[in-house]
């Protein structure tokens, strides 16, 4: 197996976990949450999303976080959700330097999550893009359902090369490529990469695996023994999306990064502080982190 030296970890914990928490989270506690992470040596950590504070109110304090951070921002970078002009706005108002964009390779999907087709989700991006450019700010792009629907089922691979390909062409500086439900297997994300890659270079894919049926960890080493060199993850596997009902969270930062120290693949992050991170925020939740390596590394299970 041909192993890279260095995977780059793209942290998403403090926006898809927090977004799809029933309750929601103080920003005094999202802040701390987000300083433990940037102490850990993560340098992309995603931080809130300028949505509807009516469809995700978990991100409504989006302007106070952002306002906070940025403050911080030098080594670390913290990118914001923003599905249109209005949120693209709001963010830079606050002081964001790098955004996202998110569209959906499921036409049900593009509906539920953003109220649009997914021609009219690539319309309202072109605007973003366009101010984007005018002032700089470096735009990543999510495609969502690269692989299964919760409404639709299968995706087939040529739509998500597309829905890539077009976000490519905006000016997205690199494609997220989601699964969603968390339902692949290796053998998917072959077939959706090999499709994919024929449209948009490897070098500009990451790979946003939800771990739903425990899949994440063996998508991702197939994705990275196909060339992927960036990954999303969460800490303490929180996470989800309020409009795919069932999906559990993101791939652990924690269990990503056991798997990749123990590799010999350089990230830049210390373990022990994902940790501390993963359990300061499960103990505000009060259950322990959905991940297996921070259940076996907590100071109080040692020896147990
Ligand atoms: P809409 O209702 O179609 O928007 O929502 P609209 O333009 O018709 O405006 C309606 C109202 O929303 C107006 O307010 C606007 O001001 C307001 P009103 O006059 O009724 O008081 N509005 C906004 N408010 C704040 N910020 C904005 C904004 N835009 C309009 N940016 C919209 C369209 C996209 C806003 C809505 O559908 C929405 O907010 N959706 C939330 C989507 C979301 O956050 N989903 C979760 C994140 S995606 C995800 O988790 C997947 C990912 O992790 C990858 C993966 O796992 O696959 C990225
Ligand atoms: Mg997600």
């Amino acid at each position: 197996m041909t192993l890279p030296g260095k995977i780059r970890i793209y942290e998403v914990g403090p926006r898809d976990g927090l977004q799809n928490e029933p309750e929601i989270v103080p920003t005094e506690v999202k802040l701390d949450l987000i300083t433990r992470l940037a102490s850990a040596g993560l340098d992309r950590i995603e931080a809130t999303s300028f949505v509807s504070p009516k469809w995700v109110p978990q991100m409504a304090d989006n302007a106070e976080v952002m306002a906070a951070l940025s403050k911080k921002q030098g080594r670390v970078v913290f990118p914001v959700l923003t599905p249109n002009l209005q949120g693209f706005e709001a963010a830079i108002q606050a002081g964001a330097r790098e955004v996202a964009i998110f569209g959906a390779a499921s036409e049900s999907f593009s509906r539920k999550n953003i109220n649009c087709s997914i021609a009219e989700s690539l319309d309202r991006f072109k605007p973003v893009m366009t101010r984007a450019a005018q002032q700089n700010i470096p735009v990543r792009g999510y495609v969502s359902c690269v692989v299964a629907c919760p409404y639709e089922g299968r995706i087939v691979p040529e739509i998500v090369a597309d829905v890539a390909a077009r976000m490519t062409d905006m000016g997205c500086y690199e494609i997220s490529l989601g699964d969603t439900t968390g339902v692949a297997t290796p053998k998917d994300i072959e077939d959706m990469l090999t499709a994919v890659i024929h449209r948009v270079p490897i070098n500009r894919l990451a790979l946003h695996c939800h771990d739903t049926y425990g899949q994440a960890l063996a998508n991702i080493l197939c994705g990275i023994t196909m060339g992927i060199r960036v990954i999303d993850s969460s800490v303490a596997g929180l996470g989800g999306c309020p409009y795919a009902q069932g999906a559990s969270g993101n791939v652990a930062t924690e269990d990503l990064l056991y798997m990749l120290n123990g590799m010999d693949i350089e990230t830049g992050v210390d373990l022990d502080k994902i940790l501390d991170a993963a359990w300061y925020i499960a103990d505000f939740l009060g259950r322990p982190p959905a991940s297996r390596v921070a259940v076996a590394r907590h100071p109080n299970q040692k020896g147990s």
